[in-house]
């Protein structure tokens, strides 16, 4: 994919990560993004690991729920590295209780983070995608934005509008060589489903038929599949990977 620039969201994460080396290796030059607001605690640690594992990764400030800060980062990345040719929608987070408990905060927080931040950065790089006539958008969702989850109600309305979000949009990428689609993990093992508590996530693994939690690196072939050149006609669509958890 020879020098294509390709940005991911939360990329210093569990998943985003194994998404950056991954496209890494195959050839894109990538750029993550990190929230100043979290000030990413172990991102010094992170950017050691990436440069003793060979990997030239940059690495950019973008509070994925503050348009402006979305606007500013992704005009610097496009006059220090290029213009962006792939966009993975990748940070999230979660606010888990039972609607009952469930503050207003908890709510703006998790529709915030996890589906106004696909609008507040795709916006940013569509019309460039659009007037070059290429580009791959993937949308990070989630199992849960697909079946609902006891205590999710904000976590999985957040991640079902992502499923509109990519079909509406990659209407109006079809003819212009930008396509757009959604991954739905299932429970991957990193910090997000290590904050489960112990009995709850016991109770959730017992009912993955594949026996286990996923790993990132297995979300992450997905990506590089579905961003690859070759997939051009693969658009609107979701793919679940979800360990046979949800099958429909
Ligand atoms: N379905 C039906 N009932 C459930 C239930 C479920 N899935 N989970 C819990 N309950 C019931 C419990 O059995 C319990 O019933 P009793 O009072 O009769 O004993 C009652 O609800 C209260 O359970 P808790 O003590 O757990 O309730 P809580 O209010 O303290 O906590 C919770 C609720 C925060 C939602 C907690 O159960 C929890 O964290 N569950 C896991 C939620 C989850 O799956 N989060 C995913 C995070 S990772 C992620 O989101 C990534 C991704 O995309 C997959
Ligand atoms: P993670 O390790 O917690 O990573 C989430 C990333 O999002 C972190 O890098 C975090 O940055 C970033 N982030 C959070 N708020 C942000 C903000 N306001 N601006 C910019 N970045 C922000 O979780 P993960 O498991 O890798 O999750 C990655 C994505 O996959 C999320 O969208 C999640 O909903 C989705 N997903 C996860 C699972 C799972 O089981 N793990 C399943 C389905 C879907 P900081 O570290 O700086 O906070």
């Amino acid at each position: 994919m020879s020098g294509r620039v390709a940005v991911v969201t939360g990329g210093a994460g569990g998943i985003g990560t194994e998404i950056s080396k991954r496209l890494a290796s195959e050839g894109y030059r990538v750029v993550v993004t990190c929230a100043p607001v979290f000030e990413c605690p172990n991102l010094d640690e992170w950017k050691r690991l990436r440069k003793e594992e060979g990997f030239d990764i940059r690495v950019y400030d973008c509070d994925v729920t503050d348009f402006t800060s979305c606007k500013n980062a992704m005009e610097l990345i496009e006059k220090e590295v290029g213009p962006v040719d792939v966009l993975v929608n990748c940070a999230g987070i979660t606010r888990d209780a039972q609607l009952k408990n469930m503050t207003e905060q908890n709510w703006n927080d998790v529709i915030d983070t996890n589906l106004t931040s696909a609008f507040n950065v795709t916006k940013q790089v569509f019309v460039g995608m659009l007037d070059r006539g290429y580009g791959r958008i993937v949308n990070i969702s989630s199992i849960n934005g697909r079946k609902g989850q006891f205590g999710q109600a904000n976590y999985s309305a957040a991640k079902a509008g992502i499923h509109g979000f990519t079909m509406a949009i990659a209407q109006e990428g079809v003819r212009k060589g930008v396509t757009v689609n959604s991954v739905s993990p299932g429970y991957i093992g990193t910090e997000m489903v290590k904050k489960i508590p112990e009995e709850a996530l016991k109770k959730i693994v017992a009912q993955i038929p594949v026996g286990r939690l996923g790993r990132p690196d297995e979300i992450a072939r997905v990506i590089a599949f579905l961003v690859h050149e070759d997939a051009g006609f693969i658009t609107g669509a979701n793919i679940d990977v979800n360990g046979g958890q949800f099958i429909h």
